[in-house]
This record gives C-alpha cells, sequence and structure tokens, in this order.
C-alpha cells in the first residue's frame, strides 16, 4: 500500500509544482491537453452552468471549463497544493480569466450540503485520493440532480497486456530517469505505485452504479493508456 496521506499527496505536489507543466507536456509529448480536452467535450458543459474542476492542479481542465459556461456561468478549481494553485492563478490572470474561483481545500473539505454544480471534472486527481470511492460519492453528493462528472486518469490495464508492458516500461525507463534529472524522482516513481492500487475500468463502473450514479460510462483512450469515467446522476 503507497502513503496518500493528504499532507504527503500535497508535498508531492509542491515539490513538482515547479516543472508541473513541462514535464506533463514532456512526458506526453504534448497529448495530454488533446486527453482533457476529450474527457470535457463528453461532458458538454454550457454557457451559464455552474461547473468545478476538483484536484485542478494548474487549471487546463478549468480553463476549458471556463471557455465554455462563460459568460453567465462559473467555474471553481480547487487544490490542496498552494503551488500549483499560484501557477494557475497567474496563467489565468494572463489569459485574462479573471472570473475564476481559485479555492485552496481538500476537496474532502468541500460543504457537500450545496448540492450545487451542473457538472464536475477530475483529471488525474483520483488515483491520488485517499480512497477512490469516497472521491467518487463525494462527487456524487456535491453535483445538483442530472449533473454530470468526467474523470480522466491513467487506465489500469490488464496484467500482461500490451498496454499495461507498455505503461510499465515507459514509467521506469523515461519518465523516472528524466524525472531524476530534476530531482523528483521520488515524486514521479510514485505514478507506477498508485496505478497498482487504482481500480481498474469494470471496478470504477461498479463503483459510479453501487453510488446512485444513473448513467455510467468507461472508456480507454491512447491505446489503453489513459481512461474516461463519465457519469450523470
Ligand atoms: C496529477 S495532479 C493533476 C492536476 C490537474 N488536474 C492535471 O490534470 O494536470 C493531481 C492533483 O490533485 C491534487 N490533490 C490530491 N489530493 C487532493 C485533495 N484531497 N484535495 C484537493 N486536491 C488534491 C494535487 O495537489 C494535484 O494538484
Amino acid at each position: 500500500m503507497i502513503n496518500k496521506n493528504p499532507k504527503y499527496i500535497k508535498n508531492i505536489f509542491n515539490n513538482v509544482s515547479f516543472k508541473y507543466d513541462f514535464l506533463n507536456n514532456l512526458f506526453s509529448l504534448g497529448l495530454h491537453i488533446f486527453w482533457k480536452r476529450e474527457l470535457v467535450s463528453s461532458l458538454k458543459p454550457k454557457n451559464g452552468e455552474e461547473w468545478a474542476d476538483l484536484c485542478c492542479g494548474t487549471g487546463d481542465i478549468t480553463f476549458l471549463l471556463n471557455k465554455l459556461v462563460t459568460p453567465n456561468g462559473k467555474v471553481y478549481g480547487v487544490d490542496i497544493s498552494e503551488q500549483l494553485l499560484q501557477i494557475a492563478q497567474r496563467k489565468s490572470n494572463k489569459l485574462d480569466n479573471g472570473d475564476i474561483y481559485w479555492q485552496k481545500k481538500d476537496i474532502f473539505e468541500l460543504d457537500a450540503n450545496l448540492r450545487k454544480f451542473d457538472g464536475i471534472c477530475m483529471s488525474y486527481g483520483l488515483r491520488n485520493l485517499k480512497n477512490v470511492e469516497d472521491g467518487i460519492l463525494k462527487v456524487f453528493l456535491l453535483l445538483k440532480d442530472h449533473g454530470r462528472a468526467g474523470f480522466l486518469d491513467f487506465n489500469h490495464a490488464k496484467i500482461n497486456s500490451f498496454s499495461s508492458i507498455f505503461q510499465k516500461l515507459y514509467l521506469r525507463f523515461i519518465v523516472v530517469p528524466i524525472s531524476s534529472l530534476f530531482n523528483l524522482r521520488d515524486e514521479y516513481s510514485y505514478i507506477q505505485k498508485s496505478i497498482k492500487d487504482f481500480p481498474k475500468g469494470e471496478k470504477l463502473i461498479q463503483i459510479g452504479k453501487t453510488i446512485g450514479f444513473k448513467k455510467v460510462k468507461y472508456k480507454t483512450i491512447f491505446l489503453g493508456q489513459m481512461g474516461l469515467l463519465i457519469l450523470e446522476k
């Protein structure tokens, strides 16, 4: 089992913040933004709606949502790492997206009684939460009836499948050595360990249904490397 204590996770992301966007672009060859666009477009956010990007990091998804729901709607970007949020805020000011509501918070501390969101996105956040079921339940509670939610993360592929072998080799021989050049070996070695503990697609579907989502879909993208979980309350 790996350490998923929120303080530990927060430190990991504070430590990588100075190279976070750079390494994301490098390791995904710039493709992560297309996967994020696919997540957002599957959920069809509309002008006037209220959305949240939970575990928003440097805000890629928050900005995509903001374009679609404004001028009449609102977007919240929530993250536990103050350093990543600062980068998000700086980018926001540059892009003249000044009206995004940034919140430094553990998502489990958000007030679920509000049931206020038309939609929620989370990219590469679920795998880092202390408990995946609790994370999906929290999202369920924060949504209005008929609200939509989408999660993008690494796909936990079947053992010994092409996807699983490729993922392992890529992380071990590309991601970890390159991140070591920036003194971030431990932080990036964490990815492989966290995928091992992350539920497979079928299990995520089952969790979504058990929690009470009416529509639940899971699909893999990029040759089975990534997975999109799409839910409707
Ligand atoms: C891999 S990053 C993903 C960031 C961004 N969504 C992206 O796709 O680039 C995971 C993020 O989850 C945040 N995080 C982890 N646990 C959290 C929690 N309990 N509450 C809020 N944010 C959390 C981390 O600080 C980090 O920014």
